[in-house]
């Protein structure tokens, strides 16, 4: 799974042969500049599923439901704007996952380090998430995300699950694994130690852009 939340980026996973293109909530620091999640709206969230809808012809196209928005109402509006999944972050709304789940929505999971809840970005080591996994589960999510969790954690839930567990900085034993595609892309002015970009493209453009500059001033 990899992260798009516009036409061109969205394009290029689906024809690359991406499973699943994740509209996530992290558009926030990635495209809006905001210092977190927090701050990213429904709106938000409509106008780039549309976006990255419109160059997804294979892939699962999913949207993470943003801070404080967890209703059918707004699942259902995310599947108008063309998602055919929602990712939901945390158990604490567990009855809406599961009424989401009954409106005949797709519901992926998101365990471990939760952005729109969490202070700062920390490895999670917590047993307790196993017992939050399998609950998960139980309410009929299709898949979770583990983002931070310790690899051996990661590990165990995956084992506990017959669900898909797809990581991100949570170790090689997840089922799938994914990433913000502009860190993925080294687009980004910072990105989790994590990551190991493939390219360099900030640096790439930074120099691009120089260099036209320097030939048409
Ligand atoms: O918002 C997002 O991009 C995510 C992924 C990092 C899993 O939740």
């Amino acid at each position: 799974m990899l992260t798009a939340y516009d036409h061109p980026i969205a394009q290029i996973l689906d024809e690359a042969g991406v499973d699943i293109v994740l509209v996530g909530d992290s558009l926030g620091n990635v495209i809006l500049g905001l210092p977190d999640t927090r701050g990213v709206t429904m709106a938000d969230m409509l106008h780039h599923t549309k976006a990255a809808g419109q160059g997804v012809k294979r892939a699962l196209l999913a949207a993470d439901m943003p801070f404080r928005s967890l209703s059918a109402a707004n699942a259902r509006k995310l599947v108008r704007a063309g998602a055919e999944a929602v990712k939901v972050e945390g158990t604490k709304e567990l009855g809406q996952i599961k009424k989401i789940i009954a409106a005949g929505i797709p519901v992926m999971g998101h365990l471990g380090y939760l952005p729109q809840t969490s202070v700062k970005p920390s490895v999670v080591k917590s047993e307790a998430l196993i017992e939050e996994a399998r609950a998960l589960e139980r309410a009929g999510v299709f898949a979770i995300v583990l983002e931070m969790v310790e690899p051996r954690l990661a590990e165990k839930i995956t084992n506990a699950l017959e669900i898909p567990t797809i990581g991100i900085g949570s170790g090689p034993a997840c089922d799938g694994q994914v990433l913000v595609t502009y860190d993925l892309l080294g687009l980004s002015a910072w990105s989790p130690r994590f990551v190991r970009p493939k390219l360099r493209l900030r640096e790439t453009s930074l120099k691009a852009v120089k260099e036209y500059l320097a030939e048409n001033r």
